[in-house]
C-alpha cells in the first residue's frame, strides 16, 4: 500500500510545516500556507534506481561532446559549445533581451531545437524571427507550461537542444502551488535536469530575475545546474554583456558582449572602440581608464560633471558604478588632494551603460572629477589605470600589461599608472608610462 502524508508548504519559499498557519513562519509572507499530500512512493521514485559504484578508470570520458553554436560569444561564454546533457540557466531582467538571443541560438543551430514558449504565442515568436532576419527548418517553437507534456513531446520531436522561456512559467500538477513560486521552479527544473541528463540532451532554461538580482526564483537553481549565465546590461542602453557565474564545462572569466539593434542582437568584437565616444571636441570631464571584464581588457569612458550646489545639501548621482564608491572617491579628493567639492553637485556617468566593479577605473573616474572641476581638458591620448586608496596612494592593479596592450591598440599614447605597477616591457616608441604614487602628483603634473 502506498503511505501518504499531509504536510502543510509555503508557496512562496517551499517552508513545510506540520500545521496550517496563515502567516509562513520562515518568509512572513500571509495566505501562502497550503496542504500538499505527499506521497511516500513519489519520493522513493527518485531513490529506486540503485546504482554501484564504479571505479573511475572504467568510466567513459568522451562523453563531454560538444554541439557548436553559431554565435560566436556565446560560444566562448559557454566554453566552446554546448556540453551534451548540460543544463544552462540564462538569468536576466526581464525585457534585456534573454528571449532574443535564444531564438538567434536556436535559428542558427544546424541541428533540431525545440523552443518552447509559456510567455509568447507562436505568431509573437515568428515575428520576432522576422526581425532577427533567420529561418531555419529544423527549429520546432512549442506553446506548453506544463512540464511532463513538454517531455512527452520531446520524446517524439527528438531535439537536440531545448530551449524553456521561461522557468517562471513552467508548471507541473504534482505540485499545489502556482507556476513561478519557488517549489514549482525547483521541481520542474529538477524534472528537465533528470531529463536532460538521460537523453544527453542540453537544455538552456531562462529565469527572470529582479533588479537587485537576489530574489528566490532562478536563485535557487544555481546550485542543481551545471552553468549560470547572466545577462546583463541596461534596458536604455545598447549594450548587452553576458558573463558565466558558474561553469562546470569551461572558465568563468569569459564575457560575451552583444549591441542592440533593430535587426536583434548582434555580437560586438571590439567593445572598446564601441564604448568610447567620437566626440572629438575639447570636452572637459572626460577620462579614459581600463577595466577588465572577466579576462578582456575594455576600455572605459568616464565622465563627470561638477556644479555649484544651489538647493540645500549637494546631490551625488552614479550611473555604472556604486554610488558609495563615488562618495569614497570624493572624500579621498577633499581631503588628499585639497580640492573643495562639499558644495558641489558631483554626477557620474560610465557611458555605454555598463556596470563596473572593477577598481582599476578609480584613476579615471577621479581624474574626469577633476578635469570638470578645474574645466580643463584631458587629451583623448591619455589613459588612467589605478586603483585610488583612502590615504591617496594609486594603488597597482592586476594584468596590468594586458590592460596596456589594449588601450595602446586603441591609440593611446600616455598611460599613468601606479608605481607600485610590475610592467616588465617599461618603454616603446609608441607610448609613455608615466608612474605616480600619489593623487597629489597627478594634480601637480595635469591640472596645474
Ligand atoms: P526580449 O528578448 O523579449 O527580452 P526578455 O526575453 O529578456 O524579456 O527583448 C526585449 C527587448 O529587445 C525589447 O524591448 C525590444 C528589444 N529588441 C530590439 O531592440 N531589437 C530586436 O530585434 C528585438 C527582437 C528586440
Ligand atoms: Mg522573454
Amino acid at each position: 500500500m502506498v503511505k501518504s502524508k499531509k504536510i502543510f508548504q509555503c508557496i512562496s519559499c517551499s517552508h513545510e510545516t506540520s500545521k496550517w498557519t496563515g502567516k509562513c513562519g520562515e518568509c512572513g509572507e500571509w495566505n501562502t500556507v497550503s496542504e500538499r499530500i505527499v506521497s511516500k512512493s513519489s519520493k522513493s521514485s527518485i531513490t529506486s534506481s540503485i546504482k554501484t559504484p564504479q571505479r573511475i578508470s572504467d568510466i567513459s570520458g568522451d562523453k563531454a561532446e560538444r554541439i557548436p553554436i553559431n554565435d560566436l560569444e556565446f560560444n566562448r561564454v559557454i566554453g566552446n559549445g554546448l556540453v551534451k546533457g548540460s543544463v544552462i540557466l540564462l538569468g536576466g531582467e526581464p525585457g534585456i533581451g534573454k528571449s532574443t538571443l535564444t531564438l538567434k541560438i536556436a535559428l542558427t543551430l544546424k541541428e533540431k531545437v525545440l523552443y518552447i514558449s509559456g510567455e509568447e504565442s507562436n505568431e509573437q515568436i515568428k515575428l520576432r524571427a522576422n526581425r532577427l532576419k533567420f529561418n531555419n527548418d529544423s527549429c520546432y517553437i512549442y506553446n506548453e507550461t506544463e512540464v511532463n507534456t513538454i517531455l512527452k513531446t520531446c520524446e517524439e520531436v527528438l531535439p537536440r537542444l531545448i530551449i524553456v522561456d521561461s522557468i517562471q512559467t513552467i508548471h507541473t500538477q504534482e505540485i499545489d502551488a502556482i507556476p513561478g513560486s519557488v517549489s514549482q521552479i525547483k521541481h520542474c527544473a529538477e524534472i528537465l535536469i533528470k531529463y536532460a541528463k538521460e537523453r544527453l540532451i542540453p537544455i538552456i532554461i531562462i529565469g527572470h530575475i529582479t533588479k537587485d538580482g537576489a530574489i528566490a526564483g532562478p536563485k535557487v537553481l544555481e546550485h542543481m545546474v551545471d552553468t549560470v549565465l547572466q545577462f546583463e546590461g541596461d534596458k536604455n542602453h545598447l549594450y548587452r554583456l553576458v558573463r558565466s557565474i558558474k561553469n562546470r564545462f569551461g572558465s568563468t572569466n569569459e564575457l560575451g558582449i552583444y549591441e542592440m539593434n533593430e535587426s536583434g542582437l548582434e555580437e560586438v568584437n571590439s567593445p572598446s572602440k564601441m564604448l568610447i565616444s567620437t566626440n572629438q571636441e575639447k570636452l572637459s570631464g572626460i577620462a579614459l581608464g581600463c577595466s577588465l571584464e572577466g579576462v578582456r581588457p575594455i576600455m572605459i569612458e568616464s565622465q563627470a560633471l561638477t556644479s555649484a550646489a544651489t538647493y540645500g545639501n549637494p546631490q551625488r548621482s552614479a550611473n555604472g558604478i556604486d554610488i558609495k564608491r563615488l562618495n569614497m572617491l570624493l572624500a579621498v579628493i577633499e581631503k588628499r588632494g585639497g580640492m573643495k567639492l562639499s558644495q558641489k553637485d558631483v554626477f557620474l556617468n560610465i557611458t555605454g551603460g555598463l556596470k563596473i566593479q572593477d577598481p582599476a577605473i578609480d584613476l579615471s573616474m577621479v581624474c574626469a572629477i577633476l578635469s570638470s572641476f578645474f574645466d580643463f581638458y584631458i587629451d583623448h591620448k591619455i589613459c588612467f589605470i589605478g586603483e585610488v586608496g583612502l590615504s591617496g596612494e594609486i594603488r597597482p592593479v592586476s594584468r596590468i600589461e594586458q590592460r596596456i596592450k589594449e588601450v595602446t591598440k586603441m591609440g593611446i599614447k600616455i598611460i599613468y599608472l601606479s608605481k607600485y605597477s610590475k610592467v616588465s616591457q617599461v618603454e616603446s616608441k609608441n607610448y609613455q608610462l608615466i608612474k605616480v604614487g600619489k593623487l597629489q602628483e597627478i594634480i601637480q603634473q595635469l591640472f596645474k
